[in-house]
């Protein structure tokens, strides 16, 4: 059923980490079509591959072989500049890897993502406070990072990483850190952003009791997408 059109796709991709231990094949030849306005997980085992795809979705990583489309171009044949550029414009990212601005407040950490993505400045205020209270932040806007808990920040780093209303959100385990209602909270949040604003997102998680309510699973099993893959149903 392809009522939804696809905002991402990967074709044959390969990534093979070296090192003096030898080299690991972290994914095989894995081709995948994620659906506009939906929430699509990849899931697995722990060391199944999951960070390193996504991380190569979301062009922080370049594979070995193999190639990612976004909105239809080649990712992997765009120059650093227009990668860039792409990805700070259209996508939204929660990464561990990416931190917050230490020295900055919760609101400045929202409010400088929006100024980065050219989010125009009238607005950017109350984009930033209306985030932080989708988040359910607002009383903690005016605190600096390491005053808040785990969860807390990683709350902080979804409302930047969805402010400046990117095509596609990439999270990589954001409910890891977090308690179940916290968990719960936060798709509530993505799930506002698909149906408000025809948002994608796309995760990574462990949680099984987040697979039913995606739209699209895909599993990673030693790198490769297993067999027994779910692609999903259509929305209601
Ligand atoms: N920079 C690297 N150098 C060498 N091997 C790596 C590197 N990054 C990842 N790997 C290996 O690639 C495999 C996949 O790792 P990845 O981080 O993608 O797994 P994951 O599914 O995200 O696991 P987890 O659920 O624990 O986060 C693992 O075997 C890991 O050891
Ligand atoms: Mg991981």
């Amino acid at each position: 059923m392809q009522n939804h059109a696809e905002i991402l796709r990967t074709e044959r991709l390969c990534r093979t980490f070296s090192s003096p231990a030898g080299e690991v094949r972290a994914l095989r030849d894995v081709s995948l079509s994620v659906r506009a306005g939906g929430l699509t997980i990849l899931n697995g085992k722990s060391g199944s591959g999951k960070t390193t795809l996504i991380n190569l979705l979301a062009t922080l990583d370049r594979p070995t072989s193999g190639q990612v489309f976004f909105e239809g171009r080649d990712m992997t044949s765009l120059g650093e500049r227009e990668r860039d550029r792409i990805r700070r414009t259209r996508a939204g990212i929660v990464f561990q890897s990416i931190a917050l601005m230490s020295n900055m407040t919760a609101y400045e950490n929202v409010e400088f993502g929006l100024r980065v993505a050219g989010f125009p400045a009238s607005g950017r205020k109350e984009r930033a406070l209306a985030c932080l209270e989708l988040v359910g932040l607002s009383k903690r806007a005016a605190h600096l990072p390491q005053e808040l808990s785990g969860g807390e920040q990683q709350r902080v780093a979804i409302a930047r990483a969805i402010a400046h209303q990117p095509a596609v959100v990439f999270a990589d385990e954001p409910t890891a850190q977090l308690d179940s209602t916290m968990g719960l909270q936060v798709i509530a949040v993505f799930k506002k952003l698909i149906e408000e604003q025809g948002a994608t997102i796309v995760m990574t998680t462990h949680d099984p009791d987040l697979m039913q309510i995606a739209d699209q699973v895909y599993t990673l099993r030693d790198g490769l997408l297993t067999d027994g893959r779910e692609d999903g149903h259509d929305p209601v």
